[in-house]
């Protein structure tokens, strides 16, 4: 129940006790154990841990959510309320270039609508969607955090902001050439190389 009084449900479908030890391959059970070392209190470190298991499954999965709950000795709905709580915790398969796209009134004032139009059209997709071919998918979610460069999108691990129809135009056609690694592995603690000339951030 919220502080309002409200009662809201999770998902509890595939919920299920740990099943004895899950282990992820020795990489990332390594950074897993360095990044709990950091915290005073293990259960802090849920949601690097979630990224770690994203990155291994490519999506929150039960045996992600088990190997968590297992490293921070939690039950694992506990890991489930964090994960689906947050947007950048995939609950279902994106595609390889995964758009969201801010909404939330900075973002929508200074012309989010018109990003949306434009990525449905431009891919053919509507919020939620994933192209057949799994490049594309894409969604709209609430403040990413960029609001004084609204309108602005994240491309897998990647902001790209102060966004207008041209600059999204280059932005998909260089993506779809370059074919860039947008992600950050929480596993290696590194962004990926990005699109050429341009690393860490906006492109155009
Ligand atoms: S409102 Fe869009 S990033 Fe904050």
């Amino acid at each position: 129940m919220t502080d309002n009084g409200q009662v809201f449900h999770i998902n509890t479908r595939g919920i299920s006790p740990t099943k004895g030890p899950v282990a992820l391959p020795e990489p990332a059970e390594r950074r897993a154990g360095e990044i709990i070392r950091q915290y005073p209190q293990s259960r802090s470190a849920i949601m690097p841990l979630l990224y770690i298991a994203q990155e291994h499954f490519g999506l929150i999965t039960q045996a992600g959510i088990d190997w968590v709950a297992s490293r921070l000795s939690l039950p694992p709905i506990q890991v489930w309320e964090v994960a689906t709580f947050y947007t950048m915790y995939y609950k279902k398969p994106v595609g390889r270039y995964h758009v969201q796209v801010c909404r939330t009134l900075p973002c929508a004032l200074r012309g989010a609508k018109k990003v949306s139009e434009f990525l449905h059209r431009r891919l053919g997709l509507k919020p939620g969607e994933v192209s057949k071919d799994g490049f594309w998918s894409f969604e709209e979610v609430e403040c990413l955090g960029s609001c004084g460069t609204a309108p602005m999108c994240q491309i897998n691990d990647v902001f790209f902001e102060n966004l207008t129809d041209e600059k999204l135009t280059q932005i998909l056609a260089r993506i779809e050439k370059e074919k860039p690694d947008l992600r950050f592995s929480t596993i290696r603690d590194e962004l990926g190389a990005g699109l050429a000339g341009s690393p860490k951030s906006e492109i155009v």
